[in-house]
């Protein structure tokens, strides 16, 4: 297969879908790879890396116009909609839950999406989504510390206080990977840790893993509304496979939270879990309302692209030399895991959660196309 990767184009995105090792692996099975120049210059990875690994430079446009599969990390940007062509596997992060636009441009130009995000093996776990989220579960604390400070409208408090003054009071939305590893960092930095999940089998893990240093509660909306009075630091962190995040902070909640209490919206990306959310970019990342200080950047991995490129491309090379060994539709035919990524094909929405998040599309079955 020739597979290709071309430098992200969304802001601050620095990023890259290959690296000069997953190209290498690819050239062992026999496919050729296509690098625009300079794609990998924001990850740490020269030119000559990747020619040096086997890797051929073409510019943006011959690479789009000549892969059978393009690797990327986010979305396709709307320049590069009218690159797309029938057949192309695109394999990055999508969420398109959240991106109808995008969606139908896909759905029309008969591309086959094999979203990351939706990709579950068989004991549940979503692996390309977990290395972002374990990244973006700690930056969040990073950041929601910082923009807790006086200058950037925040209480201008310290995660941790010192001894004779509080500690500050972190909410944590969502007890799955994000919530796991920002709830680390929290408890790390010494601050108190209150964390909510519908799941009572994943309260029962977080419990067990961090047993009296933290407060595990389900999450209702009374629960929800009287942490969040107290809170310094809410991280909203949910997620429904392939479905808009649950809008469980709710805009009235703002009127009642202290004046510079930051919220963290890393669910964002698949809408948000804020009614007041509305997506951030790394150059302007925050806004206040009702005095809460909100951050919602839709990338945030992407602040941090030398750890990320390399926690990401250690996932998703297995899965992408798997489909360009196999094709797409052999590969869906005999692999489960591999078929629960693919959102669109030829003009279909084929992941029933995807489908299920809009009126106007029927989930059609994969295997019924092939
Ligand atoms: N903004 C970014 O840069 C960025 C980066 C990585 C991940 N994300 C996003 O973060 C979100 C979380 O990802 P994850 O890997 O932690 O997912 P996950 O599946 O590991 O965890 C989600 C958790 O939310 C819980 N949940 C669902 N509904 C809930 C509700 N009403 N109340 C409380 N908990 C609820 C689930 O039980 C689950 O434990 C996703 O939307 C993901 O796309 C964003």
């Amino acid at each position: 297969m020739i597979v290709g990767c071309v430098k992200e184009l969304k802001n601050n995105e620095y990023r890259v879908g290959l690296t000069p090792d997953n190209v290498r692996s690819y050239a062992a099975h026999g496919h050729t790879v296509l690098i625009e120049p300079c794609a990998g210059i924001g990850s740490g990875y020269s030119d000559q890396e990747y020619l040096d690994a086997g890797a051929e430079l073409k510019d943006a446009k011959e690479i789009w116009a000549s892969v059978q599969m393009m690797v990327k990390v986010k979305e396709p940007m709307p320049s590069e909609y009218p690159l797309f062509h029938e057949g192309l596997i695109i394999y990055t992060y999508f969420h398109l839950a959240a991106a109808q636009e995008l969606l139908d441009v896909l759905l029309k130009a008969k591309v086959s999406a094999v979203a990351y995000e939706t990709l579950v093996e068989k004991d549940g776990s979503l692996p390309l989504l977990s290395p972002m989220s374990q990244v973006a579960g700690r930056l969040s604390i990073q950041e929601g510390a910082k923009y807790l400070e006086k200058r950037f409208g925040g209480e201008g408090i310290l995660l941790a206080g010192v001894p004779g003054t509080p500690k500050a009071n972190v909410v944590i939305l969502g007890g799955g990977n994000v919530g796991t590893n920002a709830c680390k960092m929290a408890v790390g930095m010494g601050a108190n840790v209150t964390i909510l999940d519908i799941s009572l089998k994943r309260l029962e893990y977080l419990d067990s893993l961090f047993g009296s240093g933290i407060q595990t509660l389900v999450s209702s909306e009374s629960n929800i509304e009287r942490v969040i009075r107290a809170a310094d630091l809410v991280i909203g962190c949910v997620l429904i496979p392939g479905k808009s995040a649950p809008k469980i902070f709710k805009k009235k909640y703002l009127k009642e939270m202290k004046n510079g209490a930051v919220f963290v919206d890393v669910a964002v990306d698949q809408g948000g879990c804020g009614e007041s959310t509305r997506e951030t970019t790394h150059d302007d990342p925050i806004f206040v309302e009702e005095g809460v200080v909100h951050y919602c950047v839709g990338n945030m991995p992407g602040a941090v692209p030398r750890t990320s490129t390399i926690a990401l491309t250690n996932a998703t090379e297995k899965y992408g030399i798997e489909i360009a060994d196999a094709g797409l539709e052999e590969i869906c035919r005999k692999d489960a895991v591999i078929c629960s990524a693919v959102n669109t094909y030829q003009g279909k929405v084929t992941c029933q959660n995807l489908a299920d998040s809009y009126v106007c599309y029927d989930y059609a079955d994969i295997h019924h196309l092939i």
